[in-house]
């Protein structure tokens, strides 16, 4: 490979067949480095995937967000804080470029992330809460916007809005939505982006349902899908059991109870 140029996201497997390796593109003279930092994670044993990401303070904040006596404001800081603790663990892999700069001392030679500007892409609205909490860990990460809902009786979603940063090639997505469910609107979403160029997506929610990583699996076996927890189905009104309820409504206070 040429010094320059750019593998895409892979999946690696070890001989044993159970860890997985999600790999961002990394330039040729740091792969090593990389290569060295990237930690192996265990995909699902179903689900080649998803990584559900088992940290201590997610299983405990996604505790009390499950909470029915949780309050809006609360609910709001428990998805920011969650959002960006998954972020750290799935930005694990990011590509360095070495950069030389002077201490007060010293000349050295540091690293920064290689590339494009993140850009992390919401699906409206409650992919919103996400955002603010990744932000302060990526501050310079850019900010699109997919607007998407469920119908309710037939679960299908219908969208609304679309806008992403431009030089879409060229950079790697987080598109983050608290629910997978059904999985229709982060399909669409996924298809929606790729449609517009993207090619480098990662997939960010809280809480999925087997049904939803399945259609992932099926529609986009590229995209690796990252979640704080994998719950065991849907209802008949096509709710994650057991869930947390109607993530947008207990984010924004428009629930009716
Ligand atoms: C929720 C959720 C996801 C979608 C998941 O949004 O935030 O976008 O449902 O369900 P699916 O996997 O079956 O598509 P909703 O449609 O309620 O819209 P909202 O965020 O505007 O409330
Ligand atoms: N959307 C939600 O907000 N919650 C679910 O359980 C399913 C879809």
């Amino acid at each position: 490979m040429a010094p320059s140029e750019e593998s895409p996201i892979r999946q690696q497997k070890n001989l044993a067949g159970a860890a997985t390796r999600w790999e961002w593109p990394c330039s040729a003279d740091l792969a090593a480095v990389e290569a060295a930092r990237t930690f192996p994670r265990m995909s699902h044993p179903d689900f080649p995937n998803l990584t559900v990401l088992h940290h201590p303070l997610i299983e405990h904040k996604l505790t009390l967000l499950r909470d029915k006596r949780t309050s809006t404001r609360d609910f709001k800081q428990l998805v920011s804080e969650i959002a960006m603790l998954m972020a750290y663990e799935v930005t694990n892999d990011l590509p360095l470029e070495p950069v030389e700069i002077d201490t007060p001392l010293e000349r050295m030679r540091g690293a920064q992330v290689a590339g494009k500007k993140l850009t992390l892409v919401p699906i409206l609205r409650a992919g919103l809460g996400m955002v603010e909490g990744i932000s302060q860990l990526i501050p310079s990460a850019r900010v699109g916007h997919i607007g998407l809902y469920r119908d309710h009786d037939s679960l299908r979603p219908v969208d609304y809005y679309f806008k992403i940063p431009a030089g879409e090639h060229d950079r790697a997505f987080l598109v983050l939505d608290p629910m997978l469910a059904t999985g229709g609107s982060a399909t669409a979403a996924v298809s929606a982006l790729k449609h517009a160029g993207a090619g480098r997506i990662r997939f960010l929610c809280l809480v999925a349902a087997p049904e939803g990583v399945r259609r992932m699996l099926q529609a986009h076996p590229d995209v690796p899908v990252f979640a704080a927890a994998l719950d065991r189905q849907l209802n008949a009104k096509g709710y994650i059991l057991p869930g947390l309820g109607d993530a947008g409504d207990r984010l924004f206070g428009t629930g009716r109870g």
